[in-house]
């Protein structure tokens, strides 16, 4: 089916121009394109970039339609992401998607925690809560100044409505701690109506339990080995869900249904089940 001469096959690859490289830090880069499917997609869905002669990877969009234009932010941990910050502004990349849930606006005020490139997906998610009216208390944890990410895009969003907090495990910028510790303390403290989190799984996990106790929901958007993205290969089961079809996001009332495995386990690339 055809759009406006579009493809709406969202599993159809397509091949993009990068339009745009940012280097958000000395591992992480930005890289903005234009695809019709994309500038439609919601806040915490991510698409299959095919980095080509490499492999498949999957990534959350961290802009979504900015002038028609949407971005993915990829911190290099490996060699597809080594491969594709090699690549120069003009060249081309193909992608499929976006695929996945996606976050759920909440009115009232919200927490937005987001632990290293778990910040990702919720920049848009941000942008959305507070055109919505949230008032959103964004949390940015990371482990010195130099790997803290979008402090620029973000200033500017909360500006008029919201609250910026930034740890970083060092104390060379904001907060000395984890992006946790600001999150207990204001809970005790104030009455929020959700949490949304993105990050390592351990942080996710404590975000989860804080908020458990606290009675607040929890809206997680998890990263697992993501590699058919259609529900049929099983590398990204979380006991009874798969993080490419069910998710990535995951409410509080799924997340007490794999407690033995969320933030405890995961799988490798051969599916078996490894401690984090
Ligand atoms: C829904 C989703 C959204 C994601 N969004 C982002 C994002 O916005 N930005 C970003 O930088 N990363 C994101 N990731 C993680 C990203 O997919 C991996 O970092 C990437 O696949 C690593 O590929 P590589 O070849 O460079 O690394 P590899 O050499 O394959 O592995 C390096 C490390 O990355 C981990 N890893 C490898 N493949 C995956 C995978 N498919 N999913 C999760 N972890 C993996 C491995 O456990 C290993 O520790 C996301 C993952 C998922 C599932
Ligand atoms: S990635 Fe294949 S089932 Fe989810």
């Amino acid at each position: 089916m055809k759009l406006l001469g579009y493809p709406t096959n969202i599993d159809a690859y397509r091949t993009v121009r990068i339009e745009n490289i940012e280097d958000d830090t000395s591992r992480v880069k930005t890289f903005t394109f234009r695809d019709e499917l994309c500038r439609h997609a919601k806040p915490g869905q991510y698409i299959m970039l095919w980095v080509q002669g490499v492999d498949e990877i999957p990534l959350s969009l961290s802009a979504i339609n900015h002038r028609g234009l949407s971005s993915v932010t990829v911190e290099k941990v490996g060699e597809a992401t080594a491969a594709l910050h090699s690549r120069k502004v003009g060249e081309l990349v193909s992608l499929r998607g976006p695929y996945g849930n996606s976050f759920q606006p909440t009115e009232g005020n919200v927490f937005v925690v987001g632990g290293g490139c778990g910040l990702a997906p919720l920049l848009p998610l941000t942008e959305d809560l507070t055109k919505f009216g949230s008032e959103v208390t964004l949390i940015i944890g990371a482990k010195t100044r130099k790997e803290i990410i979008s402090l620029t895009k973000v200033k500017p969003l909360l500006e008029k409505k919201g609250k910026l907090i930034v740890t970083t495990e060092d104390g060379s910028y904001g907060l000395k701690g984890l992006a946790t510790t600001p999150l207990e303390e204001l809970l005790t403290k104030n009455i929020f109506t959700m949490v949304y989190t993105c990050g390592p799984e351990l942080m996710m996990r404590r975000v989860f339990e804080f908020s458990e106790d606290k009675k607040v929901r929890v809206q997680a958007c998890f990263e697992r080995i993501i590699r058919c993205s259609l529900g049929l290969c099983g590398s990204c089961v979380v006991g009874k869900f798969r993080v490419c079809k069910d998710g990535p996001i995951f409410s509080s009332e799924q997340l007490r249904e794999v407690l033995d495995e969320f933030g405890r386990y995961k799988r490798n690339f051969d599916g078996s089940r490894v401690h984090f």
